[in-house]
């Protein structure tokens, strides 16, 4: 037990994480790129935001939230996913009140009991990115463009970018009435879960994964059919905005989408090669959330991208890039009193910037340059006895072999100088 993590958890080892650092850093970019600011929020919030926030008839508020109580007995939910807290925290904090749209970006972990598999964990991270106060459909076509140019910008080219409406509170109770006069002689052949969803939210009986569910919903009507003129119209002018920008999409009249907050636009972008989880954004608007949360009727959209799903993909595609690990000195101290002048030096290297580390361990000379080598460090600088008699450094250079001696400071500014070529 105490070796092993939870189920669904992983451990970012050093030797991937600066692949984290890498996709976070060009996520950070593109970010800037857009306008968009980032905002942290915490990891836990009440358990009613997301009862409300998600809705009581989502797998993830039914199946997947870890929900505990705290010392004081309030009810406390890891955060699933972070739209609803990212509107928690606009209003709490008055973002509205400054230039709208309010542009947010964020990027942490998120945690759901789902059923654990590659691509699938219990924690894992999202990059999302959320909108919140303009109306029309430019600010979406905004938004999906800046989750295309940022998996674009790591490479991965082969995407599907899946839209849908899922219309508003005034057209969608026409589509529920169609739907369940669609399914009514069949419910009984749906899965448990779809039994129940008939009555309470019949569009997601069309995203179930079951193979009979499935089958039975060949042929239920669109909810394109059935969208009210406003939703229309948002609707055909997010597609003019995308085909403006270039950007290939298709429409997939069964993407409902697992979260009950979503009003008009709802977009996927899968990346096929990674099988079963190819999803790896999901996003869409949620016009009544901000009122279902206390806040003035203000609409929003936003999307969330799977960090590991992208990672899986760039690793799948060999697009992680070389990571770099070169340090500029390593300080090799020979025989233990020699190691306060090593250790001397070594903080007046990391003093000036200069990223330097030393041995530790009481290696002989040979064990402590194959170790420098591993890095590669650019440099060696030894010091013997005879070295420390005089006061001085032998420096190495590990690429051309040549040898110096001379003092500590020169050390430094050398290393300085050859930094600012
Ligand atoms: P979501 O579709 O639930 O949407 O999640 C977005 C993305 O998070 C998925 O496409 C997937 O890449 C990743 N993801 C979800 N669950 C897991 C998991 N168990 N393991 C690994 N990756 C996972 C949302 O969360 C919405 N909040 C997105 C949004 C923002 N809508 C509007 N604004």
């Amino acid at each position: 037990m105490l070796t092993s993590g939870p189920r669904g958890t992983k451990d970012i080892l050093p030797d991937s994480s600066g692949y984290w650092q890498y996709v976070e850093k060009t996520i950070r970019e593109v970010c800037q790129n857009f306008a968009y600011q980032e905002i942290r929020t915490p990891v836990f919030e009440h358990t009613e935001l997301f009862l409300r926030g998600i809705g009581d008839t989502t797998d993830i508020v039914e199946k997947e939230m870890y929900t505990f109580s705290d010392r004081a007995k309030r009810s406390i939910t890891l955060r699933p996913e972070n739209t609803a807290a990212v509107v928690r925290s606009y209003l709490e904090n008055k973002l509205y009140s400054g230039p709208q749209p309010t542009k947010l970006y964020y990027i942490g972990p998120m945690f759901r009991y789902d059923r654990p598999q590659a691509g699938r964990y219990r924690q894992f991270h999202q990059f999302g990115v959320e909108a919140i106060g303009a109306q029309g459909p430019s600010i979406d076509a905004e938004v999906i463009s800046l989750a295309v140019a940022l998996l674009k910008k790591l490479g991965l080219n082969d995407l599907n970018l899946l839209i849908n409406s899922v219309g508003c509170p005034q057209c969608r109770p026409v589509y529920r009435t169609k739907l369940q006069d669609f399914f009514r002689d069949n419910v009984a052949h749906l899965c448990s879960d779809c039994q129940s969803r008939y009555d309470r939210n019949p569009m997601r009986i069309l995203d179930c994964k079951n193979e009979t569910c499935a089958e039975y919903s060949q042929g239920a009507p669109h909810m394109l059919d059935c969208l009210c003129e406003e939703c229309s119209d948002h609707f055909s002018g997010l597609q003019k905005l995308l085909t403006a920008a270039g950007i290939n999409f298709a429409i997939n009249l069964r993407l409902v989408r697992g979260l009950d907050y979503y009003t008009k636009t709802a977009f996927e972008i899968q990346y096929s090669p990674l099988g079963a989880q190819s999803a790896v954004c999901g996003g869409g608007r949620y016009d009544g959330l901000i009122a279902e949360c206390g806040g003035q009727p203000t609409p929003g959209i936003g999307f969330a991208i799977g960090i590991e799903r992208v990672l899986l993909a760039l690793e799948k595609q060999e697009l992680l890039p070389q990571i770099n690990s070169t340090i500029d000195v390593f300080v090799a101290p020979l025989g233990v009193e020699t190691q306060a002048a090593a250790f001397q030096l070594l903080s007046k290297l990391r003093h000036a910037g200069i990223a330097a580390d030393m041995d530790f361990m009481n290696r002989s000379l040979k064990a402590q340059m194959k170790y420098a080598n591993k890095y590669p460090a650019k440099f060696v600088a030894l010091i013997g006895e005879d070295e420390l008699a005089q006061q001085k450094i032998m420096l190495k250079n590990m690429e051309t072999g040549s040898q110096e001696l001379m003092d500590m400071t020169a050390l430094v500014h050398m290393i300085l100088e050859g930094m600012e070529k």
